[in-house]
């Protein structure tokens, strides 16, 4: 399973990019307003730091002929833009139009199968099941990467499933267990799946057992 990083804050697609981890970046409206910046100037940004990795740039409008118009906007700024269309009718009309123009889409908002398989069959390069936000409501979020992942496999769907509305390490372990192709991971869930305990302690240990052997430095 791929990692992109779930964020518009360019520090924080720096930092993850140099551990060499990310394979692409997902944004969303509301990371891009929690940045205070210009829209076009933040994603040209992103593409600077990440070079050809996919970059998600979402469209505002919910009617199909000025999500295709903002969607180009968005793709003529590079190869590697993803247009990110919420699941709609008119989301569905326009992910058909960026297909057959050969742009490349991200399916956003998806909370059941049925949504997914539509997604794909409209011809979405991802789609993006939010966890998160189910467990919000009180539903097992990762019971929906297990279904996708089994009828996309059953089906030999080409889409990919990117698990979104990542909260925790234990969300990221299990849509790795469950077959998405990608996770999309805020930047504290990076650091947290770095860190381990045992990791710390046993890093103290060795340096000081190193300090008491009286060895050479390097
Ligand atoms: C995905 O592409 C979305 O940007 C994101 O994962 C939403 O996460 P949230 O539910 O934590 O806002």
């Amino acid at each position: 399973m791929k990692l992109f990083i779930d964020t518009a804050n360019v520090e924080e697609i720096r930092k993850a990019h140099e551990l060499g981890v990310i394979a692409g970046v997902t944004t969303n409206p509301s990371l891009i307003a929690k940045e205070g910046r210009d829209f076009f100037e933040t994603v040209k940004e992103i593409g600077s730091i990440v070079g050809n990795l996919p970059i998600s740039a979402e469209v505002i409008s919910l009617k199909a002929e000025e999500m295709i118009e903002q969607g180009k906007k968005l793709a003529a700024l590079g190869e590697s833009i993803v247009v990110k269309v919420p699941m709609t009718e008119d989301g569905l009309k326009a992910t058909k139009q960026f297909t057959a123009q050969g742009i490349k889409t991200n399916v956003t908002l998806i909370f059941s199968s049925t949504q997914a398989l539509l997604a794909a069959r409209a011809g979405a390069t991802y789609v993006s099941p939010f966890v998160g936000r189910l467990d919000d409501i009180n539903q097992v979020g990762i019971n929906l990467i297990k279904e996708i992942s089994e009828i996309f496999r059953v089906h030999s769907i080409s889409s990919e499933i990117i698990t979104a509305s990542v909260r925790t390490t234990t969300h990221v372990i299990d849509a790795a267990l469950l077959g998405a192709h990608i996770a999309t991971v805020p930047y504290k869930v990076i650091q947290q799946m770095v860190r381990h305990p045992l990791t710390d302690t046993g890093i103290e240990r060795f340096l000081k057992d190193w300090e008491g052997a009286e060895q050479s430095v390097f």
